[in-house]
Parts: structure tokens; C-alpha cells; sequence
């Protein structure tokens, strides 16, 4: 069909009109897209942040060859058996990572957290350095402390070695600084059975907070291995050392005392007292053959009274008999 008087004919102004209409739209769309770029422009890069001397590209490394994702979703990737990282450290900060990671078998009691404060990377990280400032910038501390401090998880110990831990935790610092808007939407935490209350709407029974031990009396707890054994589970020994046999990340204390230690430069030591006092106040005075060296908190002199010290090595002892 033509058209022979151009001026009025409907089509050509109709595709006229299509032109334009195109044109603009072409338009909103070059804008948008600029915007769209925009906001990304002030996002951090992993070269950007460090913990300590430790650089988050490095801890993308670890968390990469550790296989994190095959449990953990991190920025929206990853498994859904364990729970989203994203805004770790945001949450639960420095001292609670640097308390938690090496000995993932275990929740970090509040004595676990306090040893790291008294480490001055962590405390320097953290930007404060009492407990209460802690939980005060980081809350979700407080909340894991308090619910779940000294149980076991369902996470398990992973053979970190060197700067990994602390690699980790600068990776997981760089994740909490992106821009996610607001991914991951608030998860339910807590231990199993607070989860399965909360999802059955059955009202929860809070279990108290578990007293902590190293304030016991000393004078009231007649057995000094005991007392021994609670300082150990207070302060997280436990978490890393076992005392039946099963390896975690530190030595087994099962048949420990009096035993001959083999360490890492060949030569051997006997298990006395004066060995182990030493082993937990300089833990990196002399390394167990096959461990490696700064893995083992090394606060326990400044926290732990000569009489904690004394009683645990009565409870490491008392294993020997059993
Ligand atoms: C085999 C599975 C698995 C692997 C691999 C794994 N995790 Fe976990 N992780 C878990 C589970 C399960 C939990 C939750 C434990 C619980 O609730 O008892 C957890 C908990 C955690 C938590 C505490 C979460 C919270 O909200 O308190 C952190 C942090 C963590 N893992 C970091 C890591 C990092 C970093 C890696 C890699 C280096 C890693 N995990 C590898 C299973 C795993
Ligand atoms: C984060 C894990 C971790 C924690 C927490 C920890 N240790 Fe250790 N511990 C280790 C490692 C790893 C070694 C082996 C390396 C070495 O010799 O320092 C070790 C070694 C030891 C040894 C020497 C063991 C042997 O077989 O000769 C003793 C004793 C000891 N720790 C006591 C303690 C006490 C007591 C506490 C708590 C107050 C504690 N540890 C907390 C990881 C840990």
C-alpha cells in the first residue's frame, strides 16, 4: 500500500513516532546503565583490607583451598549445611574468629575470647581491647558466647597451619565491608535444639550461661584435677586438646603425663610437671614433633593464676590412671 501525498500520510508519521519512541528508550537505557556502575565504584577490593600483616586476598586462597563452600554460602554462593559468612566478621569480629577457627569443634567460652583480646593484632583489629567494648561493637560475640560457649558444633577442626587462620579472618573482614545490600537476610542462629524450638514454635528452655569456672574457689574444690579439668573446658583447652585418644588440632593429654614427648628439632622430653607448666605458659618454647608453632593461644601466663596452671597439670596427671 503507498502513499501518494507524503505530508498525511498515517504510516510515515506512525514509523516516525516509532523512531523516536525507540530512540528514547535507548536513552534510558545508556543512563541507567550508567548508574548501574555507579554505586559499584566505591566497593572494596580485596587488596584493600588486611588483618594484621595478613592480606584477604591470601584468606580468599585459604578459604578456597579448604573447601569453606562446600558447607558455607558466601555472597549468595556456596552449600546450605552450615551457615552464610558474609557478614561474619561484622558480627562476631576478630577475637571471636581468631578464638573459633582453630578448633571449629568447639564454641568459644568467654575466657577463649578475652585470651585473644590480650593478643595485640586482634585487639588492634578489633579497635578495643575489654571484653565489654567487644561486645559492644560485636554483638553477635556475645550472643555465641552465651548460647553456645564450651558446647561442641558440627563444624569440624580443620589442619590450619602458618597465617591461615589469620588470612581467614582477613577475608572474611573484606566480605563484611562489601556493599551487599543487605544479602544475607537475617538467619536464625543459636544452637540445634533452639533452632528446632524456634521452627516447632515450642517455647524455648534458655539453658544458663555456664559459670565460669576459673572463678571457682580453689580452696573449695577439694580435687585439684577437678578443678583442673573445669579451667580446661572454661578456657577452651578442651576444644583443641583431646583425653581420649581422638586427634584434634593440638596433642592428645590422654597418657600424656609421664610419657616421653618427641618434639619437632628430634630430641625428646619427659612429661613432668615442670614440662607441661611450660608447655602452657611458653606453649612455643618447645613444639610437639608433627605441630606447628603459634597455633596454641600463647596469653595463658597473663590470664591463668599459678594455681589454674598448677590444677590443670594435676588433671592432666590424673589421666594417666585412667
Ligand atoms: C564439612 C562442612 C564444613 C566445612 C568444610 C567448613 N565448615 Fe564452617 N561450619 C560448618 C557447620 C556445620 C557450622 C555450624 C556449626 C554448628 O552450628 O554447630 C560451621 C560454622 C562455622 C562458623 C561459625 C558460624 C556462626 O554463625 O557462628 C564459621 C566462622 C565457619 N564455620 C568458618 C568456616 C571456614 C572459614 C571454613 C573453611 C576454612 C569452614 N568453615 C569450613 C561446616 C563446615
Ligand atoms: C587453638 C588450639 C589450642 C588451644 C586452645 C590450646 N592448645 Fe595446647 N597445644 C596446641 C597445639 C597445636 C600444641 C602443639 C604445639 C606445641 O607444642 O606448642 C599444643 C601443646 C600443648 C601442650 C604440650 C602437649 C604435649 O603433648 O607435649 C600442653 C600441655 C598444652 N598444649 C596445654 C594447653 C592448655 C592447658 C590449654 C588451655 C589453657 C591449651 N593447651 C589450649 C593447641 C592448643
Amino acid at each position: 500500500m503507498s502513499c501518494l501525498d507524503e505530508k498525511n500520510c498515517p504510516e510515515v508519521r506512525r514509523r516516525r513516532l516509532a523512531l523516536v519512541m525507540f530512540g528514547l528508550m535507548m536513552l534510558v537505557f545508556i543512563v541507567l546503565s550508567g548508574f548501574s556502575f555507579l554505586s559499584s565504584r566505591g566497593q572494596v577490593t580485596p587488596d584493600q583490607v588486611s588483618f594484621g600483616a595478613n592480606q584477604a586476598t591470601a584468606g580468599k586462597r585459604v578459604f578456597q583451598a579448604y573447601n569453606c563452600m562446600d558447607c558455607h554460602t558466601l555472597v549468595g554462593n556456596g552449600a546450605y549445611l552450615a551457615p552464610d559468612l558474609t557478614k561474619e566478621y561484622q558480627d562476631a569480629g576478630p577475637a571471636w574468629l581468631a578464638a573459633f577457627l582453630p578448633s571449629a569443634g568447639g564454641w568459644p567460652t568467654e575466657a577463649a575470647l578475652r585470651t585473644q583480646l590480650l593478643n595485640k593484632e586482634v585487639a588492634a583489629d578489633a579497635g578495643v581491647d575489654s571484653l565489654d567494648a567487644y561486645y559492644r561493637k560485636y554483638p553477635g560475640a556475645k550472643d555465641r558466647v552465651d548460647r553456645r560457649g564450651g558446647k561442641t558444633t558440627f563444624m569440624p577442626n580443620l589442619p590450619f597451619h602458618g597465617n591461615e587462620v589469620g588470612e581467614l579472618i582477613a577475608y572474611l573482614k573484606y566480605t563484611s565491608e562489601m556493599d551487599t545490600e543487605g544479602w544475607p537476610p537475617k538467619v536464625m542462629t543459636g544452637t540445634l535444639d533452639h533452632r528446632l524450638a524456634l521452627l516447632h514454635g515450642t517455647p524455648l528452655v534458655v539453658a544458663a550461661p555456664v559459670a565460669p569456672a576459673a572463678a571457682a574457689n580453689v580452696a573449695d574444690t577439694h580435687d585439684l584435677a577437678e578443678h583442673g579439668e573445669a579451667v580446661a573446658k572454661d578456657f577452651g583447652c578442651l576444644a583443641c586438646h583431646a583425653v581420649d585418644g581422638k586427634p584434634l588440632v593440638g596433642p592428645d593429654w590422654g597418657h600424656l603425663y609421664g610419657a616421653q614427648v618427641k618434639l619437632t628439632d628430634g630430641s625428646s622430653v619427659a612429661a613432668d610437671d615442670a614440662y607441661l607448666t611450660e608447655s602452657i605458659l611458653k606453649p612455643n618454647a618447645k613444639i610437639v614433633a608433627g605441630y606447628t608453632p603459634g597455633v596454641m593461644p600463647q596469653q595463658y601466663d597473663q590470664l591463668l593464676k599459678p594455681d589454674d596452671v598448677k590444677a590443670i597439670v594435676a588433671y592432666i596427671r590424673s589421666l594417666e590412671k585412667r
